[in-house]
């Protein structure tokens, strides 16, 4: 699985994003270090706090199915899911993964048709606050 197959596989995600109230579509790929890709949309509700968004989409499913070990995570997405420039994970998603995900984890931001941008975990959430923490303070 290349990182363009990864970014594909997000944009494809998109299709399935259930967003009648922003607008907004997404699509994640969450790959596991075991080589299974796990795809996740947005999905809204009507009450708006229990929108979830595609990463989270993603990690859950994957955990859902006894994968904790992952690679990489491709997102895409914008208005109408069209993509056009860089939709970031949210803070929320970035807690997530964090969760699961070590500091190299990395993080593929879609930024056009066959163009992406690779973060690591570590720079867009650094100083987190991880399970390291508990028990140890
Ligand atoms: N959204 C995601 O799916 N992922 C993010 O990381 C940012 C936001 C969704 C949530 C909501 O349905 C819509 O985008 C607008 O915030």
């Amino acid at each position: 699985m290349t990182n363009k197959e990864l970014c594909s596989a997000a944009v494809d995600a998109i299709k399935n994003a259930y967003a009648p109230y922003s607008g907004y579509k997404v699509g994640a790929a969450l790959l596991t270090k075991s080589g299974k890709v796990y795809t996740g949309c947005n999905i809204e509700n009507a009450s708006y706090s229990p929108t979830v968004c595609a990463e989270r989409t993603a990690v859950f499913k994957a955990v859902s199915d006894g994968e904790r070990d992952f690679l990489k995570i491709a997102v895409a997405g914008g208005k109408n899911g069209e993509i056009a420039g860089e939709f970031p994970p949210c803070g929320v998603c970035r807690q997530v993964m964090s969760e699961f995900c070590s500091a190299d984890f990395e993080v593929l931001v879609v930024k056009g048709e066959n163009s992406f941008t690779e973060y690591k975990l570590s720079e867009i959430l650094p100083y987190s606050f991880n399970p390291d923490h508990l028990n140890k303070v």
